[in-house]
């Protein structure tokens, strides 16, 4: 096996080498690794520095990002609650945060950095001397990268050495280093917990700004022990640590009720028979979740589809036109309306009280009427009209100039139309290319968006309805 000496590489690949493995959080020698092993599987890897710094660690600081979401330092204190810090491992990255283990001394006591390798598949750090990482000051880069430093369990001693400053540890080095929130999950006896001394220390990392998560009050490890220092349970401290890494969105929409249509609607031919369409609902759950997460007040009225409801809405399930009809003026008055679902255009006029039966004479006669058009009816009203009613115009041809005319005969003030025919797969389908019409006055202006799953088309739309609401502040709902 041949070794490689990089001190002696070339200063601009060594620079290269360096700067990409700090933004992937790796050692210099496991850079290396990584990119020897995309040479070998043939990816056009690194052999100079201008090709090092086209790799993907290397291309922008959020690049990392592809691999998580965010990035968490988790250092392991030695407690009894270390063995808990595994579980938090896998509750973090199953939230999509990428964990880097360090472990203090006492830790691997209770735990092993192999168990915190495998689990976090990165490599786990013990020692501030440790030549591999430490020519590059692998403690300084601990500390700052990544986006949060979590300390579970953070012992008493641990504490204490925050609380005063020390750092002659790898872990209460990167404290001391720290340039990103800190996370505390103290765990510790409770005598040790209510002595005056640790109660200095946790008012003085309080007033340092250190967010701290438990402890809980419980059974102690110790035979017979209860009391307060209990480390708090893994997926509370995963979700302290989520409030952290993403704090609340905004609410653009808070305050602003809706109400949203989707699937399709079945309507009854007899007992065991109707007419229905292919629609599956999901454009319209992909908006009400989009609604939702965006701070409404969500109604959503949806014919029969397979699909659970989308959390935080409020959903009535409907089967026909006239049912569907019914609900959406009891939820008026709503400030927004948008009209999603693939409404039956007829139903029979004469539904089967019993089930139709083949007969001699040939097929039964099934007279169609019209059903109600719900869109318009809403649209048209002159009481309780929502301030803005947006429609869909699903099509087969001609897309634009049937939306446009749809747009002026059901009243409404948005249309969304797309093209529904079968080569596009879009009815029952994953994703959906749309065109907005907005009318302005006399004018209609056509905002033509790219291919997007359904969850994009819903964001965006939703997106543009916060823009209106704001720019345009859309009145009460009479
Ligand atoms: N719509 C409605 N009630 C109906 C029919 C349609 O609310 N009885 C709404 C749909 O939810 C959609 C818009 O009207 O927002 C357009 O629906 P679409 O099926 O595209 O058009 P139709 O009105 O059925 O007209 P056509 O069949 O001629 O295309």
């Amino acid at each position: 096996m041949a070794s490689l000496t990089i001190r002696k590489l070339d200063d601009a690949i060594r620079d290269a080498l360096r700067l990409r493995a700090a933004r992937s959080g790796r050692s210099v020698e496991d850079e290396v690794r990584v990119i020897l092993r995309e040479a070998a599987e043939g990816s056009p890897s690194a052999v100079s520095a201008t090709a090092l710094r086209t790799l993907p660690g290397l291309a922008a600081p959020s690049s990392r990002r592809d691999v998580g979401l965010a990035r968490v330092t988790l250092i392991i204190g030695g407690g009894i609650a270390a063995y808990k810090a595994l579980d938090l491992i896998r509750r973090l990255k199953e939230r999509q945060i990428d964990v880097r283990c360090v472990l203090t001394k006492a830790a691997q006591h209770f735990v092993t950095p192999l168990a915190a390798s495998a689990l976090s598949h990165e490599r786990c750090y013990t020692d501030l001397f440790d030549p591999g990482s430490e020519f590059d000051a692998g403690h300084i880069r601990l500390a700052r990268n990544g986006d949060l430093i979590v300390v579970a369990p953070a012992t008493a001693d641990l504490m204490a050495k925050m609380a005063h400053g020390t750092a002659d540890d790898l872990a209460s080095a990167i404290l001391l280093a720290a340039g990103v929130p800190i996370l505390l999950a103290p765990a510790m006896n409770p005598l040790m917990w209510n002595n005056a001394a640790t109660k200095r220390n946790v008012a003085t990392l309080q007033r340092d700004g250190i967010v701290m998560i438990g402890p809980n009050a419980g059974e102690m490890a110790e035979a017979g022990e209860a009391g307060m220092g209990r480390m708090a349970e893994p997926l509370e401290i995963a979700q302290a640590a989520e409030r952290l890494l993403r704090p609340p969105r905004p609410e653009p929409l808070a305050g602003k009720r809706m109400l949203i249509t989707a699937g399709p609607t079945h309507e009854p031919i007899d007992p065991v028979r109707y007419i229905a369409n292919r629609s599956s609902g999901k454009q319209g759950f992909a908006i009400a979740a989009a609604a939702h997460a965006a701070g409404a007040d969500v109604t959503l009225i949806s014919g029969p589809v397979e699909l659970g409801d989308p959390a935080g809405v409020r959903t009535i399930h409907v089967e026909s036109a006239r049912d569907m009809l019914r609900h959406v003026e009891a939820t008026l008055p709503v400030d927004i309306a948008i009209f999603a679902a693939a409404v039956a255009d007829w139903r029979v006029a004469h539904e089967g009280e019993q089930k139709l039966k083949k007969t001699a004479t040939g097929m039964p006669p099934l007279q169609l009427v019209e059903n109600p058009d719900i869109l318009a009816t809403i649209s048209h009203r002159k009481e309780g009209r929502p301030p803005l009613v947006i429609g869909f115009a699903a099509e087969t041809e001609h897309l634009i100039d049937n939306a446009r005319t749809k747009l002026a005969r059901k009243g409404c003030d948005w249309i969304v139309a797309n093209d529904v025919s079968p080569s596009t797969g879009v009815m029952g389908g994953d994703r959906n290319t749309v065109h907005l019409l907005i009318r302005h006055g006399g004018n209609i202006d056509v905002d033509s968006w790219p291919v997007m799953t359904k969850e994009e088309v819903a964001t965006e739309l939703i997106a543009h309805v916060a823009k209106a609401v704001v720019t345009e502040a859309l009145g009460q709902p009479s």
